[in-house]
């Protein structure tokens, strides 16, 4: 099977480690990559957001399966376009991409669906914004109504800042949503979804906050870990169940069937699971830490998915233990992160317990690896449990230099010292 991944974060870079991984895999190729990436798959320059140029690599690659890994494809149709070329897609059509583009769609799916999520409202004049944060409170969670990577949202028990973080999103033209806090720890669970055939992957923890202590701006995630071993089995059945099932039967329904990885971020109240949010695609960072305990061949279960056999192939198998992702941001990430510093220490051959994957990367002309985004690096460390697969992690991270860098060092911490528990119902 000849696969492209399109995309150039370590989500991607995770996703073409797991299909190397795969012996149905023949040619792996990569668009447009990244420095990382470039070691473990063919990269070729491409506009991930042009159904054009993505389609014609495709054909010129004579690609069996497309891989799409960021939204604004999806959101775009790139998908469609793939397949009306023939070519096998992993990644919805924009018509189901919308559960994660529009949120107003997203919300009437999951009332349909009796689904539980946060009330919410859009604003889109700034004369009715007070009246509105008004009725929030007293922690109000205003987002970017559009895709903003996660860097659009502010969750705060400060109504000034609240106002003024929709304030400066409307001046940018940017409708506002405001939401009810839904509170209890949350989970990322990522589901195969073909139709109606639903098959989870483990769930994991994403950190969103950049400082320890979930301190600070919000940011694209800054670190996860795999499996939660405060989630109870029964809950995580729920999820699929109550939650990722009725959603994925509704778009069934609605004539915009989901084909892909649809991706459920959760709250777990006293209520039980909330859904915070809904992606149309795998999560970044929380796929660097999954993927690097799946264990079945990783193109076997995306192709089946692409093609409709979700339903004929055996469930993920998945190695014992535990995995984490620790983020290294640029300097001033999340806000403008200082770019083009050197990168020392990554080296080749990275053991397969302590992998480094990379995101904003780049090779400079005289070879040296320096920042080219915000988000740097993904370290992964895969251990017996967590607090080994934290070590490993946090003892590669050591050894790699790049100035002014940082992050956080509580990754997964609360879940080692058992500090997250589940609310009673
Ligand atoms: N982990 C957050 C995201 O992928 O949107």
């Amino acid at each position: 099977m000849r696969v492209l991944v399109i995309g150039s974060g370590a989500r991607e870079h995770a996703l073409v480690l797991s299909l190397r991984r795969d012996p149905a895999v023949s040619a792996l190729y990569a668009a447009p990559g990244n420095a990382g990436i470039a070691q473990h798959a063919q990269v070729r320059p491409v506009d991930p957001s042009s159904a054009e140029a993505v389609v014609a690599l495709a054909t010129e690659l004579a690609a069996d399966l497309v891989v799409i890994g960021p939204e604004v494809p999806l959101v775009l149709g790139v998908a469609d376009a793939v397949r009306a070329a023939g070519i096998a897609c992993f990644g919805p059509s924009a018509a189901a991409a919308r559960i994660e583009g529009s949120k107003a769609f997203a919300k009437d799916v999951m009332t349909a669906a009796g689904v539980r999520t946060a009330h919410s409202e859009v604003v889109d004049n700034p004369a009715e914004l007070d009246a509105a944060l008004d009725r929030f409170g007293p922690t109000w969670v205003v987002k970017d109504d559009g895709l903003a990577a996660g860097k659009g949202v502010v969750v705060t028990a400060d109504r000034l800042a609240a106002r003024d973080h929709g304030a400066e999103l409307l001046e940018q033209g940017h409708p506002v949503l405001l939401e009810s806090f839904l509170d209890g720890p949350e989970v990322s669970l990522f589901c195969l979804v073909d139709g109606e055939t639903v098959v989870p992957l483990l769930p994991a923890q994403d950190h969103k906050r950049v400082g320890d202590g979930d301190t600070g701006p919000n940011t694209g995630g800054m670190g996860a870990y795999t499996p939660l071993p405060w989630l109870p089995e029964e809950t995580a059945t729920a999820i699929v169940e109550d939650v990722v099932k009725p959603v994925a039967a509704e778009m069934v329904r609605r004539g915009c069937p989901f084909s892909g990885l649809l991706y459920a971020g959760l709250a777990i109240g006293a209520a039980g699971p909330a859904v915070v949010e809904f992606n149309c695609r795998f999560g970044d960072p929380e796929t660097q830490a999954v993927l690097a305990l799946l264990e079945s061949p990783l193109g076997e279960l995306l192709n089946a998915t692409a093609t409709g056999t979700l339903a004929e192939v055996a469930p993920p198998r998945w190695r014992d233990g535990s995995a984490v992702t620790v983020v290294v941001a640029a300097e001033n990430y999340p806000g403008r992160p200082r770019l083009g510093d050197v990168i020392t220490g990554v080296g080749e051959g990275a053991p397969d317990d302590a992998a480094v994957l990379h995101a904003g990367t780049a090779q400079r002309e005289d070879g040296a690896l320096v920042s080219s985004g915000g988000r740097v690096l993904s370290v992964v460390g895969v251990g017996a449990d967590l607090a080994e697969a934290r070590a490993k992690a946090y003892d590669r991270i050591a050894s790699i230099k790049l100035p002014g860098s940082h992050y956080r060092t509580d990754i997964g911490l609360a879940a080692v010292e058992n500090r997250i528990a589940v609310p009673n119902r």
